[in-house]
């Protein structure tokens, strides 16, 4: 599973955005939505160990889980297809036709399943799982968002491929993998801040706690989670959201997902306002994906 060929742009690029907003902070941009266009954003830092670890593990077959509009189902299928392994994908809900990203993961080979959301919720328990295994006979489960410390590990060197010294990185947060992996990959004096794309979700603090110490031994002070831009809960947007989308892709030719980014830089931007950021500092923001998926 070398990365180049694969056809993967790693390192992923790194842009100075400049805006007339950013009263003396200096703002880059870590483009991860450029790695690939299937693999996108955070989702090959997030499996590439986890791949690796399938394949010793001799495993032939993956299991995951995600919503309708899972940008993690629809990576995996694609994972699966240009790294050798068939995959199974578990929809929560109730069947119906095939959105675009389903039909995607579907298009790379996934074979697809609903799962009632009672049992989606249980997902996990040992029974659900070997009634699982009763079902689909053996394979490698991988948790919903792809979030387990090989994903903190694969996500910690992102840092590493950063030459621009910084002060501050930043990351949208759905499960809390990225943002434990930054954390794990930053130089001493260095920060992590991640902006939550959930509505009131105080528990992705504990998830990134036990993220970090599954993954590394031990848990980090340098970071924090932004709770405050959630712009109505997971993929919901406001007309606050709506302008700064509209606004920043006039500005900048660059249309970021409502989802996931959007809120990560509405969050930036909003936080420059406030004068977090001392004058003279510098900040990179991952944009950890693009696209119409978007959610999980
Ligand atoms: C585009 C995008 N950005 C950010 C995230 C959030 O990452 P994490 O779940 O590791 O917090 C996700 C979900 O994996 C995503 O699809």
């Amino acid at each position: 599973m070398r990365e180049r060929e694969l056809g993967l742009q790693l390192p992923s690029p790194l842009q100075e955005l400049h805006d007339d907003r950013l009263a003396g902070v200096r703002l880059f941009l870590k483009r991860d939505d450029l790695i690939h266009p299937e693999l996108t954003g955070n989702k090959w830092r997030k499996l590439k160990y986890l791949l690796a670890d399938a394949r010793a593990s001799r495993a032939s077959t993956l299991l995951t889980f995600g919503g309708a509009y899972s940008n993690h189902l629809r990576a995996m299928a694609a994972a699966g297809r240009m790294c050798g392994f068939t995959t199974i994908g578990l929809v929560r809900g109730e069947e119906e036709p095939y959105n675009a990203v389903l039909a995607a993961a579907v298009a790379d080979g996934m074979d697809l399943h609903y799962m009632d959301r009672a049992s989606y919720r249980r997902k996990t328990d040992p029974e659900v799982v070997d009634a699982l295994r009763r079902r689909f006979g053996d394979f490698y489960l991988v948790p919903e968002g792809g979030s387990t410390a090989f994903a903190v590990q694969g996500c910690s060197e992102l840092v590493d491929e950063i030459e621009q010294p910084f002060d501050v990185i930043t990351c949208p947060v759905g499960t809390g993998g990225t943002l434990a992996g930054i954390s794990a990959g930053l130089a001493a004096g260095q920060h992590a801040l991640g902006v939550s794309v959930l509505k009131g979700a105080a528990s992705l603090d504990d998830e990134v706690r036990s993220l970090q110490l599954s993954a590394t031994g031990r848990v980090l002070d340098n970071w924090a989670i932004e709770h405050r831009f959630h712009s109505g809960g997971f993929a919901r947007r406001s007309p606050e959201l709506d302008d700064f989308l509209g606004d920043f892709d006039r500005r900048h030719g660059l249309r970021l997902d409502h989802v996931y980014v959007g809120k990560l830089m509405l969050g930036v931007f909003t936080l420059i306002g406030e004068g977090a950021f001392p004058v003279g500092s510098t900040v990179v923001a991952i944009v950890t994906g693009r696209g119409p998926g978007g959610a999980d």
